[in-house]
């Protein structure tokens, strides 16, 4: 198999520290934080109301660890907190969302996580949505294999304007699994 040259495989030594473990407790100060970290408000753009509402974060977090729809998991690198991924059933649709903390963007942790979290997850299609300026996450979903399949304009609370969206999903054909 041949791939395009701006493509970049992170090699074994870079992923092979990434796992994913549940939600802990202890885990969520450190979610809350990073899911209002500015920068990355604006890169995810469909966001919560308000980022800095710990009351509504507990709240929304309350109703995703127990809902056996939700596979909600922690991100560790080299055993460390670096961001959440889940997979969760929205209208009979099987999607995927994931979000790293700032200080360990950019080192394939995403990409890595993604990968882990398609194996364990057997329902295809499964689909994901980003913003259209959302290059690293684009970048992610490309990497695992996702393609687009639409794209529709909605408001993103991240951004408090309408802003455009990308459905990609991950193909049985294309999957290999
Ligand atoms: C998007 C996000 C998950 C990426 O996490 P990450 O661990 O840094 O991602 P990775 O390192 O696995 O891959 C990032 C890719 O982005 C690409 N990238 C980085 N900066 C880029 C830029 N300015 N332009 C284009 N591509 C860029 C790189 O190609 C990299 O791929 P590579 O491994 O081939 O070099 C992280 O930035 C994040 O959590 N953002 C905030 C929340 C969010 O947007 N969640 C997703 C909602 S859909």
């Amino acid at each position: 198999m041949t791939f395009p040259a701006t493509v970049r495989l992170a090699s074994v030594d870079e992923v092979s520290h990434i796992d994913l473990r549940p939600v802990e407790d202890d885990d969520l100060d450190a979610v809350f934080e990073m899911m209002r970290d500015p920068e990355s408000v604006e890169a995810a753009a469909f966001t919560a109301e308000d980022p800095d509402d710990r009351a509504a974060f507990d709240a929304w977090i309350g109703r995703q660890r127990p809902n056996p729809d939700v596979a909600y998991f922690v991100v560790t690198e080299r055993g460390g907190f670096a961001g959440t991924i889940a997979a969760f059933t929205i209208d009979g649709d099987r999607e995927v969302s994931y979000w790293i903390a700032r200080h360990a963007w950019g080192r394939g942790v995403a990409t890595e996580a993604l990968r882990l979290l398609v194996s364990r997850e057997a329902e295809r299609p499964l689909f994901a949505r980003v913003a259209t300026h959302n290059v690293r996450s684009i970048a992610v979903l490309e990497k695992n294999g996702f393609t687009e399949v639409s794209r529709d304009v909605d408001f993103a609370p991240g951004l408090g304007r309408d802003t455009e969206e990308i459905v990609y999903a991950l193909l049985p054909a294309l999957d290999g699994v």
